[in-house]
């Protein structure tokens, strides 16, 4: 039979209050806190990037994330089906739907890199349980990255089992129990992390390493550098794409928007706080780059793997978790895809997902190519002065705020007052702080670091 998603049906609203915080959790913790955020800060100087990063987190970030559970929850559709019910509700401009396209588009270009780089970790995983790394040196470490990196083969491989793993749990509708799965996963991801932070302090270099992430001059970042450290804060939120506002869609009406927002920014902060200080420590007790690029997570962190006592073992659980992290959230960006699809062409579940798969799949390729044979010197490279790996992150750093902002002035400004206040039930003073970022704060800091920072990427 076909399954038709019925909006505001009971049963696809979350049983226990406390589910769609789970899921949103589940999307946000991920590769973005883990490899992303240590390597960004890492190019960018650390202090500067991570205050950036920070603020636009809390100012911009917490408001987006309740206006956009806001969105999802009040319209109880996939994100594109759900933007043109709300447009239409509100007799308001269809421009409005863009909100929803935008999403789709990022969720597709973000799927096909962050698939290839959750490969890394199946390679890793491997690695760990071979034992090969125990006792290895900086220099054996980072040849092994350099080795995977070289094989386009390995790497389209390891892409394929990641991104077929999260269609097949998508596509046959089990990320349910997924979600009972976050419940052991997301708290062990932390205690080994902290078990990897102390080891750093141990071996590694931590009064260099808070030194690097705590001295803030604000001077040093680039105007590049504020654009990747705002696209990050959206990135890490899983924000202003649409996933937030497909889980949206299934919260129960009685849990409480800004709680729950809150306590996502803070769980998802504290995890890369974490990873990010032990990555820091072991670079500068090393003595490696912290500029490395996006290789480096995986230069350090089996640096440490390979001294500690059972670190054969618990390397390759830590890979494993951060394996199931990443699958939580690649399962986040199908399924608004996915959801739209289904709705909109009546396609069943598990063509819906393929179509979307497939499509991400092929574009993967290019990020694929872009640690080998188009890392430089190549055509691509030439024409825009980047790898394809690097368009395609430059591309979400843009549409991710920029998917965020609409979402901001749309809850800031169309949604009625009535509306609003059902949704966050708070106080008054709350609300009215909440509506002033929306409706001005969050729009104009993201309008900010666009009009500095875009028109200095050049080609
Ligand atoms: N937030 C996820 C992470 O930090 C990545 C993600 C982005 C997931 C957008 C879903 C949507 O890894
Ligand atoms: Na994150």
């Amino acid at each position: 039979g076909r399954e038709r998603r019925e909006p505001m049906s009971t049963n696809n609203v979350w049983t226990h209050k406390g589910t769609f915080l789970l899921a949103a959790v589940g999307s946000a913790v991920g590769l973005g806190n883990l490899w992303r955020f240590p390597y960004l800060a890492g190019e960018n100087g650390g202090g500067a990037f991570l205050l950036v990063y920070a603020l636009t987190i809390f100012a911009v970030g917490i408001p987006i994330l309740i206006a956009e559970t806001m969105l999802g929850r009040n319209s109880r559709r996939s994100p594109i089906m759900g933007m043109r019910f709300l447009t239409r509700t509100h007799h308001t401009s269809r421009a409005w739907e863009s909100i929803g396209w935008l999403g789709a588009v990022s969720a597709f270009v973000i799927l096909s890199f962050y698939s290839v780089i959750a490969g890394w970790a199946i390679h890793y995983t491997g690695l760990m349980l071979s034992g090969r790394l125990i006792d290895a040196d900086a220099e054996r470490v980072a040849a092994s990255f350099d080795v995977l990196l070289a094989s386009p083969p390995l790497l389209a491989l390891y892409h394929s089992l990641f991104i077929g793993a999260s269609a097949l749990i998508v596509g046959l509708g089990v990320h349910r129990g997924i979600e009972n799965g976050l419940r052991i996963l997301m708290p062990a991801l932390f205690v080994i992390l902290m078990v990897v932070l102390a080891y750093a302090v141990m071996i590694g270099d931590m009064a260099a390493a808070a030194d690097f992430l705590f001295t803030f001059h604000l001077a040093d970042l680039s105007l590049e550098g504020w654009l990747e450290a705002m696209g990050q804060s959206f990135f890490t939120l899983s924000l202003g794409m649409g996933a937030i506002m497909a889980y949206g869609a299934y919260m129960s009406g009685d849990a409480s928007l800004t709680g729950t927002a809150f306590t996502v920014a803070i769980v998802d902060t504290a995890v890369a706080l974490v990873a990010g200080l032990a990555i820091f420590a072991l670079v500068f007790g090393a003595g490696l780059d912290p500029a490395e690029g996006p290789g480096l997570m995986f230069v350090t962190l089996p640096l440490a793997f390979g001294e500690m006592p059972g670190g054969t073992l618990l390397g390759a659980v830590f890979f494993l978790l951060v394996l199931g992290a990443a699958l939580s959230s690649a399962i986040s960006l199908i399924e608004p895809v996915a959801a739209y699809l289904v709705e909109r062409f009546d396609l069943s579940r598990p063509q819906a997902v393929s179509a979307m798969v497939v499509a991400s799949w092929a574009l993967g390729l290019l990020t694929v190519f872009s640690f080998n044979a188009w890392a430089s010197d190549s055509p691509f490279h030439e024409l825009f002065g980047r790898s394809p790996f690097a368009v395609l992150e430059l591309l979400t750093n843009i549409f991710m705020p920029l998917g965020g902002l609409l979402i901001a002035l749309f809850a800031g400004w169309v949604l009625t007052h009535g509306e609003v206040t059902k949704e966050m039930r708070t106080g008054a003073s709350w609300f009215r702080v909440w509506r002033l970022l929306v409706r001005f704060v969050a729009p104009a800091a993201v309008a900010f670091v666009f009009l500095r920072s875009i028109p200095q990427v050049q080609g």
